[in-house]
């Protein structure tokens, strides 16, 4: 039997899966690590730390699975996106990863669109200069650490470190470099104009391969450290979100899938490149050779049901522990008691601002149409609602966009809740799946690592033989009528209040 591993490295913590060649989980293990804020917005993690974390995930899941090191044909890699780890001459790690949530880098945002021009930007790189990218972090590290900058000879991204320490190779893949704002998206290259343009050195980065292509072998110290055999190959693998599409069974057009977690995620596979050209979505190459994604970002879509929860809920959570059941349960039974459109209450849900469609980062949340009939009951279900209709934007996006979706998978903690999942049934107007495998990134590389050994001839194939989905959700006639009304006085409440959000913010 051949297997396989996928490896996550992601902002709470490293999970390891071994796979066999149809995607049955054989082992897993997991390992947390710090998040470091010295200053507010800013945010910090030790590559040391992600390192120790693989290296001792890979030798618990040797250990635990007691596979034949010999049977584990290739390893693939996803991870957090957009983090800036720079190493010296001596490729030792110069300073902590700048990751991808810190917030430090506006001006650097604003000396990019200068230096390139914000047309230029979008067309070549199809996004606007952005705080979480990799580029920014780096000028920010020129501008204000110049010393760094001096001893610095290779930037990498998180999941990219671990393959340097694994393989000794300096590389990247499409799908995460896309995420560093100085990739020629539609040429899936480095770009020569941006490198220029903003002065950075192109030997300072990996290279470029696509995802399933094998990257390096695994050397023989660190095959000493894991139990895995010197040699095993390491694929590209995906940035987080690339390698769950894969792990979600999105690797064809019409394919997509919704997360809701903290924030929310509306993803689509295209196997033409569209750029939107307002910024609103992100486009970005994908792990399927050739093919791009373009992704909605709502900021704060789980995030806003457990505001909720901290906040109003005690009473639930209490008699959540009390029944042995989870708190989110019986919140979402509490919401099923109000009806469609929570009684005349809509919710928007900009507690941290907000990414799709409107990029701004002043925008705040609202409760419109509160009444004194209003109950709990009925704020629980705006606040999903709100979410569902904040999710529905970016597929609107999509759309304008020309990228049809006909089948949509739900993941995160939110798509586990069958409430939630007919929202979004009954607001995208198509079928919401589930699936069976919960692996998701860690899946995605670990076919990827399938497919770049040759046990499947393409990702779409393998993702044909692997991936099962187990429930359907189908929206209702009658039931999409109404949230169509609620969705479109939804669309009209941000724009008549964007002003009063910057007044606000500047109080
Ligand atoms: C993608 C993004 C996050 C990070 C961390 O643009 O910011 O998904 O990859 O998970």
């Amino acid at each position: 039997m051949a297997y396989y591993i996928g490896v996550d490295i992601g902002t709470s913590g490293t999970k390891t899966v071994l796979f066999d060649v149809l995607g049955s989980v054989i082992a897993s293990a997991a390992k947390e690590y710090p998040l470091y804020q010295p200053h507010n917005g800013y945010a910090e993690q030790m590559p040391q730390d992600w390192e120790q974390a693989v290296i001792e995930t890979l030798a618990a899941v040797m250990a635990k699975s007691g596979v034949d090191a010999n049977e584990v044909k290739g390893i693939g890699l996803s991870g957090q996106m957009h983090g800036l780890i720079m190493l010296d001459a001596n490729d030792q790690v110069i300073r902590p990863s700048i990751i991808w949530c810190d917030q430090r880098t506006a001006a650097e945002c604003e000396e990019i669109t200068a230096r390139v021009g914000a047309d230029r930007l979008i067309a070549i790189t199809a996004n606007p200069a952005l705080t979480g990218f990799t580029a920014s972090k780096i000028l920010w590290v020129r501008n204000h650490e110049p010393e760094n900058y001096e001893k610095c000879r290779h930037i990498l991204l998180p999941k990219d470190y671990i393959r340097f320490r694994l393989t000794g190779e300096y590389a990247t893949e499409v799908s995460d470099a896309s995420g560093m704002q100085l990739l020629d998206i539609p040429n899936r290259c480095w770009s020569d104009e941006i490198l220029q343009k903003l002065e950075i050195d192109k030997s300072m980065l990996g290279k470029v391969y696509e995802s399933p292509e094998i990257t390096g072998l695994l050397t023989a110290e660190m095959a000493a450290l894991t139990g895995l055999k010197a040699g095993t190959p390491v694929v590209g693998g995906a940035g987080d979100n690339a390698a769950a599409a894969i792990g979600t069974g999105v690797a064809e057009n019409g394919k997509a899938f919704t997360t809701i977690g903290t924030s929310g995620v509306v993803f689509a596979h295209s196997s033409e490149i569209s750029i939107d050209p307002k910024g609103r979505v992100h486009t970005f190459c994908c792990a399927v050779p050739g093919c791009w994604h373009v992704m909605g970002v709502t900021q704060g879509a789980g995030l806003s049901l457990k505001w909720f929860r901290d906040q109003f809920c005690g009473s639930e959570k209490e008699t959540a522990a009390l029944m042995g059941v989870d708190e989110y349960y019986l919140m979402d039974k509490e919401a099923e008691c109000s009806p469609i459109g929570a009684n005349r209450l809509l919710y928007l849900p900009y507690l941290m601002g907000e990414r799709t469609p409107h990029l701004d980062a002043n925008a705040r949340g609202v409760f419109f149409g509160l009444s004194a009939m209003h109950t709990k009951r009925d704020m629980l279900r705006a606040v999903m609602e709100g979410v569902t209709y904040s999710l529905r934007d970016c597929l609107e996006v999509f759309r304008e966009m020309q990228i049809e979706v006909d089948a949509m998978m739900a993941c995160g903690g939110g798509g586990t809740s069958k409430l939630w999942r007919q929202m979004l049934a009954d607001l995208y107007g198509c079928p919401i799946q589930t699936l069976a495998s919960k692996e998701g990134p860690a899946l995605g590389v670990a076919i990827l690592a399938a497919v770049g050994t040759n046990a499947y001839a393409s990702v779409p194939e393998a993702c044909k033989a692997i991936i099962q989905t187990n429930q359907t959700c189908l929206p209702n006639q009658e039931a999409m009528t109404v949230y169509e009304q609620y969705y479109q006085l939804y669309r009209q409440i941000y724009p008549a209040l964007k002003t009063q959000f910057t007044a606000l913010a500047a109080l």
